[in-house]
């Protein structure tokens, strides 16, 4: 048996991508939403469900309610597409038809043969069926505008072609596993929508890293949240505080535990430029970076005077963070 995964990268596709992207002809045109993808999924079992031959169960796992930046209405159109096919597939012998939303965080090493994948925290959507699979001879070919292998009236052969743009547009990608006689998976992912404290994902590889001890304090969870995963994800062991007193308690019983100390400016009890000069009363040699959103009222010299060795400015994005970081860790060493 031969099992084959492939997605589609001919210029047919690409074309009908372009295509999706202007809103031409039959396309529609998008409009670009926070949308939650689960919402989408019930609908759409709903619709199936009675419209379903009995030999072929549905089987449905909702584990993500998470958000991704797409337009509902074709999100629809691509999982209706996806099913039609996998049920189409099993109408002969029937099956079982999973369908199933997760969130997945994906690495350096998955993304590599997907150009338009970043490492990142994506929603994995999967329609998985027992049915014919695909010969890997035709597999090249499923998501080229007009391919089919149906009869006429019973296909256009334009299902994966509008899927797959309507799923490159959206950030993603749709990929197709598949074993002849045993069935087929597609999978498509789409790039979870993180709220305005998270930074672009980008790719790290080129980033400067370290393992350094740095102490992350922001009174708002999420930055906290963000500034760890990516300072963790440089190789960096990091600390969180939400509260700058806290922070304070911490570092006045461990002041050596810590290489670097990363601070917000404006935080309730104690702000930002009052912590670094307690921090640096305890332990002068402390190097801190300060993160402020108020860049007109803060500029490099106004953190210098406070006692800061760099000031960065948020939204935190990862490779200022990164080349911060290491900069004055350098510099003190
Ligand atoms: N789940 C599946 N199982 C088997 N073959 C499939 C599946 N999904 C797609 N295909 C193959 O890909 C072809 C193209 O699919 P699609 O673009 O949706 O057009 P259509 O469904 O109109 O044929 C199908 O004709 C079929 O040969
Ligand atoms: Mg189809």
């Amino acid at each position: 048996m031969v099992s084959a995964r492939r997605y589609p990268r001919n210029r047919r596709a690409a074309a009908v991508c372009r295509k999706v992207k202007s809103g031409f002809g039959p396309y529609r045109k998008k409009e670009l939403k926070p949308i939650q993808v689960n919402l989408i999924v019930r609908e759409v079992l709903t619709l199936l469900t009675s419209a379903t031959p009995s030999n072929i169960k549905i089987v449905h796992k909702i584990g993500s309610k998470s958000l991704v930046l797409g337009d509902a209405v074709q999100i629809h159109q691509v999982l209706m597409n996806l099913c039609t096919n996998a049920i189409y597939a099993m109408e002969d012998n029937g099956g079982t038809m999973t369908i199933s939303l997760t969130d997945v965080m994906l690495d350096e090493g998955f993304v590599m043969p997907y150009p338009d994948l970043h490492s990142g925290g994506y929603m994995k959507l999967e329609v998985l069926d027992t049915g014919s699979g695909i010969p890997s001879d035709i597999l090249d070919h499923i998501f080229d505008p007009f391919f089919t292998t149906k009869k006429p009236g019973e296909g256009t052969g334009m299902g994966l072609s509008v899927a797959h743009g309507i799923i490159k547009s959206s950030g993603g990608e749709i990929v197709v596993d598949s074993t002849p006689g045993s069935g087929s998976a597609f999978t498509v992912y789409l790039p979870i929508l993180k709220n305005e404290s998270a930074i672009e994902i980008e790719s790290l590889a080129a980033l400067p890293r370290g393992n350094e001890h740095i102490l992350f304090i922001d009174d708002e969870i999420q930055i906290a949240a963000v500034g760890e995963e990516i300072l963790k994800r440089l190789g960096y062991r990091v600390t969180t505080r939400n509260s700058s007193l806290q922070a304070l308690d911490l570092f006045r019983r461990r002041p050596h535990d810590f290489d670097l100390v990363v601070t917000d400016m404006t935080m309730p009890d104690l702000t930002g430029d009052q912590l670094i000069r307690e921090l640096i009363r305890i332990r002068s040699d402390i190097p801190v970076i300060l993160c402020t959103g108020f860049s007109r009222k803060i500029t490099e010299e106004t953190a210098a005077t406070i006692g800061a060795r760099a000031l960065l400015m948020k939204p935190l994005v990862k490779k200022d963070l990164a080349i911060t970081v290491r900069r004055v860790l350098d510099n003190a060493a």
